[in-house]
């Protein structure tokens, strides 16, 4: 092999620079050329890349975001925009690529593999919601970012005996809620994966008035039936009865922006030095991901259309630590 390329597709998420750096410098390291791709398949199919030297991913591993841009683009998902793509690759005599992303950029992995395309995925998303990764690059960034708003909040509420409720992302997972209900020790955790309704949150905040909790808290999943403006509107309606009213926080996308976390940090580092190792070895269509501390490499097949299973045994934990 002598000429590779990368791109970083999807939403963003801390450590992507990282693992655009590694995969920059070991794809050099065994005397490859290494392309850039700009805004993600987009660019893609543009023909927007350009080979990258050693000093061009100098200075970046602490920056957050991704210096390659990124996109979400529907277009990939047709033959006619993957052909687009594989022009432009085959133009300039690259020979495989790799995809640093979470659940739909692997899909458009997978899509182009299919049509017999060397490519190597890396599981990068802040969800967590990737089959062939317990973890994935950015979560803990995000998550350590939703805790500080977390402990921050908890400290108001406690000077006002309020209760509040925190709206963390995630699309349809629940991990990040609730990691970071039990991180944070909150007083209740709504997620996508199990449904509550607002009578037994308002409940379970009361409860923890009346065991004599200054402040209570509850954590929500944004992919939830009661998110934060389904909750919020229940508590505005119910104002009267509920003896109490919720001061709602949506953290958003300030979850996926900042400088990556040493975890993140090391964590794409070696998903990325991985995705080179497996090309080199000739695998190809295959998710590099991290299983029991390992870097694995997981077929796309395997990957794509599912959704990781949330273990929903620490929600029970989170309800017993919660008292
Ligand atoms: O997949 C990462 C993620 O941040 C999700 O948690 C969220 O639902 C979505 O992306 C937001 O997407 P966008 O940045 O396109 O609004």
């Amino acid at each position: 092999m002598k000429r590779i390329a990368v791109l970083t597709s999807g939403g963003d998420a801390p450590g992507m620079n990282a693992a655009i750096r590694a995969v920059v410098r070991t794809g050099i390291d065994r005397g490859w050329e290494v392309f850039g791709v700009r805004q993600g398949f987009a660019g893609l199919i543009a023909g927007v890349m350009e080979p990258f030297t050693l000093r061009d991913v100098g200075g970046i591993l602490q920056r957050g975001g991704t210096i390659l841009g990124s996109a979400r683009c529907p277009e990939f998902h047709s033959p006619a925009g993957r052909r687009t793509a594989l022009h432009h690759l085959g133009e300039r005599g690259i020979e495989a690529l790799v995809v640093i992303g979470g659940n739909g950029s692997q899909t458009g992995a997978h899509q182009l593999s299919q049509m017999g395309f060397p490519v190597v995925g890396v599981a990068s998303t802040i969800d967590n919601d990737l089959v062939g990764s317990d973890i994935t690059i950015g979560v803990d960034t995000a998550l350590n970012i939703a805790l500080e708003a977390i402990d921050r909040l908890k400290t108001t509420a406690s000077s006002h005996q309020r209760a509040f409720l925190v709206e963390v992302m995630g699309r349809d997972s629940g991990y990040l809620a609730l990691m970071a209900g039990i991180a944070g020790g909150a007083e209740a955790v709504v997620i996508p994966e199990l449904e509550t309704d607002p009578a037994t949150v308002a409940a379970e905040l009361r409860a923890a008035y009346e065991r004599g909790k200054a402040h209570a808290l509850v954590v929500v999943a944004e992919g939830a039936k009661y998110n934060a403006e389904a909750m919020a509107a229940h508590f505005r309606d119910h104002k009267e009865e509920l003896g109490f009213d919720l001061r709602v926080t949506t953290l958003g996308h300030v979850q996926r922006g900042g400088a990556p976390g040493a975890f993140d940090r090391i964590l794409a580092t070696r998903l990325a030095a991985g995705a080179t190792a497996a090309l080199a070895r000739g695998e190809r269509g295959s998710l590099v991901g991290h299983i029991r501390g390992e870097v694995t490499t997981t077929p796309l097949t395997e990957v794509v259309g599912k959704k990781k299973p949330l273990d929903l045994h620490l929600l029970e934990l989170a309800n017993v630590l919660a008292k």
